[in-house]
C-alpha cells in the first residue's frame, strides 16, 4: 500500500516557510545540461521524485548526475551521448519530451519514447513536432516512439498556435546550438521560460525576448557548462498562500517572487484575505469570511492552471457561488469528485466549475488523483472538520518537497502513514 496523509484539520497556520526550487524550472535546466559536455551544476534544485526522474532520464542518455548536497547537482555528459529515452522513463513523467529538442541540437538523432506522466487530458506535442521540423528536423511517430534526425538544425521563423510552455522550451533549447537565426512567435511567457533563457545565455546562447510573446535566437557553435540557481517555486508559494487563506491563519512565505503571483495574490485578496508583499517575503492573513469570486486559467500572465484545484478547495468554503473556468487542461477536475466527498458542492460543466460554497468541509478519505489534485484535497483537509486521510500521496511527492514537514512547521496537524517521503536515490557525493 502506498503511503497516505492523515490530516485533523482545524489547525490555524502561523509562522514562516521558506520555498523550494521550481519543479517546472528545475526539469527544464536539467534537460538543457544536454547541449554542452561540460558539466553543469544547478543549485536549489527542489527535492521531489519529477526531480529524480529527469536525473534517471538523463544517466540513460549518457550522463553521470550526482549531488554534492540534497539540493546541488551536476550534470555531466561529455562525449558518451545516447539518442533513446525509454519508455519505462518517459512513461513516469510527460515532461521527459524536453530532452527531444537538445538530444538532436547536440546529436542530430533522438528517440523518445512517447510521453505519459500527470492524467489531466490528452496533452499534445503536435507544436513540439513542427516547430522542429520547421528547423530542418525529420520526424516520424510511430510504434510508441518518437523518432527525429536532422543534419545541423537550421535557424527559421515559428509561430506557435498556442503559447505552450513545452513546446517553447523545446524549440528555445534546439534553437541555440541552430545554423542562423531563429524567431518564434506567440511563445509562452511563463517565468520558468525566462529562467530557462537566462540559464542558456549563461551557457553562451544568444537568446533575446524571453518574457515577451515573440522570441529570437541567434545559433551559436557551442555551449559551455556553468553554475545556476533554480528560480523559487511559485507554484509551491501558491498553494502554502491558500493553506494559509483556508484555516484563516497568519503566514510569512519566503524566498518567493512576489511579482510571478500577481494575479493569485490579487485573487486571494478578493476573496478577503489581506495580502502584505515586502521584497522577498509575502505575508497572508486569512479573513474569518471567504468571499466568492470567479477565476479562468490562462498562459501566464494569466491565472496559472497549476494553482486552480487549490483556489477551488478554498472557495469550497466561500459564502456565495463562485466560478472557475479552466482553460489550459481539460481534464483537470479530476479532483472535484474527491473534494465533494468532503461535502463540499461543486458541479462541473464542460470546462467551468460551479462552486457553492458551504460552511464547513467534512473530513474523510479522498484519494489524489494528480499532483495538483492531491495538493488541493491536502489542503482542503487543513480545514475540515475532523480528519481527512489522502491517499496516492505519491501524486504529491513528484512536485512538492518537504510538503507535510512544512505544513508542520505552521503547526497543522498532519501526518505521512507508510513509505517514508522518497529519498534522493542518486548517490550524495559529497562537497567538491
Ligand atoms: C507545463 C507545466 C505544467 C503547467 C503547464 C501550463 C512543466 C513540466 N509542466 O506543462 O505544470 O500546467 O505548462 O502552464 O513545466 N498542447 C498542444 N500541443 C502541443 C503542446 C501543448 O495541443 O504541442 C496543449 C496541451 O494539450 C495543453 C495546452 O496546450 O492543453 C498547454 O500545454 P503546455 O503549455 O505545453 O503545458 P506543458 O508544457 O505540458
Amino acid at each position: 500500500m502506498g503511503s497516505k496523509f492523515v490530516i485533523k484539520g482545524g489547525n490555524r497556520l502561523t509562522g514562516k516557510v521558506k520555498i523550494g526550487g521550481a519543479k517546472n524550472s528545475a526539469l527544464k535546466l536539467m534537460a538543457a545540461s544536454l547541449l554542452t559536455e561540460e558539466p553543469s551544476t544547478l543549485t536549489n534544485v527542489p527535492l521531489i521524485t519529477d526531480v529524480r526522474i529527469m536525473a534517471a532520464v538523463l544517466e540513460r542518455l549518457g550522463a553521470v548526475v550526482s549531488y554534492t548536497d540534497p539540493d546541488i547537482i551536476e550534470i555531466k555528459f561529455g562525449n558518451s551521448l545516447h539518442a533513446e529515452a525509454p519508455y519505462e522513463l518517459v512513461s513516469q513523467m510527460r515532461a521527459s519530451i524536453i530532452v527531444l529538442g537538445p538530444l538532436l541540437a547536440r546529436l542530430g538523432r533522438a528517440r523518445v519514447a512517447m510521453p505519459g506522466g500527470c492524467n489531466i487530458g490528452s496533452r499534445k506535442i503536435d507544436m513540439h513536432i513542427r516547430g522542429l521540423e520547421a528547423l530542418g528536423a525529420r520526424i516520424e511517430v510511430g510504434q510508441g516512439f518518437i523518432e527525429a534526425v536532422s543534419e545541423k538544425l537550421v535557424g527559421s521563423k515559428i509561430a506557435l498556435d498556442y503559447p505552450s510552455v513545452g513546446a517553447t522550451e523545446n524549440l528555445l533549447m534546439a534553437a541555440t546550438l541552430a545554423k542562423g537565426v531563429t524567431v518564434i512567435d506567440n511563445v509562452a511567457r511563463e517565468p520558468e521560460i525566462v529562467d530557462l533563457a537566462n540559464f542558456l545565455n549563461k551557457m553562451g546562447a544568444k537568446i533575446e525576448g524571453a518574457g515577451t510573446p515573440t522570441m529570437r535566437i541567434e545559433g551559436v557553435g557551442s555551449l559551455h557548462g556553468v553554475e545556476y540557481s533554480v528560480m523559487p517555486d511559485r507554484i509551491e508559494a501558491g498553494t502554502l498562500l491558500v493553506a494559509g487563506a483556508i484555516t484563516g491563519g497568519d503566514i510569512v512565505i519566503e524566498g518567493a517572487i512576489p511579482q510571478h503571483l500577481d494575479l493569485a495574490i490579487s485573487k486571494l485578496k478578493n476573496t478577503g484575505a489581506a495580502v502584505d508583499i515586502s521584497n522577498k517575503e509575502i505575508r497572508i492573513k486569512g479573513g474569518s469570511a471567504t468571499k466568492p469570486i470567479d477565476i479562468a486559467t490562462l498562459p501566464y500572465p494569466g491565472f496559472p492552471t497549476d494553482l486552480q484545484t487549490q483556489f477551488m478547495a478554498l472557495l469550497s468554503i466561500a459564502d456565495g457561488t463562485s466560478i472557475i473556468t479552466e482553460n489550459i487542461f481539460e481534464n483537470r477536475f479530476m479532483f472535484v469528485n474527491e473534494l465533494n466527498r468532503m461535502g463540499s458542492d461543486v458541479r462541473t460543466e464542460g470546462r467551468h466549475a460551479i462552486i457553492k460554497g458551504i460552511p464547513k468541509l467534512l473530513g474523510t478519505t479522498v484519494t489524489a488523483p494528480d499532483l495538483r489534485g492531491g495538493a488541493a484535497l491536502a489542503v482542503a483537509g487543513l480545514a475540515a472538520e475532523g480528519v481527512t486521510e489522502v491517499l496516492d500521496i505519491y501524486h504529491i511527492d513528484r512536485g512538492y518537497q518537504n510538503f507535510e514537514h512544512k505544513l508542520q512547521a505552521l503547526g497543522a496537524d498532519v501526518e505521512r502513514v507508510g513509505e517514508k517521503e522518497p529519498s534522493n536515490v542518486l548517490k550524495v557525493v559529497g562537497n567538491r
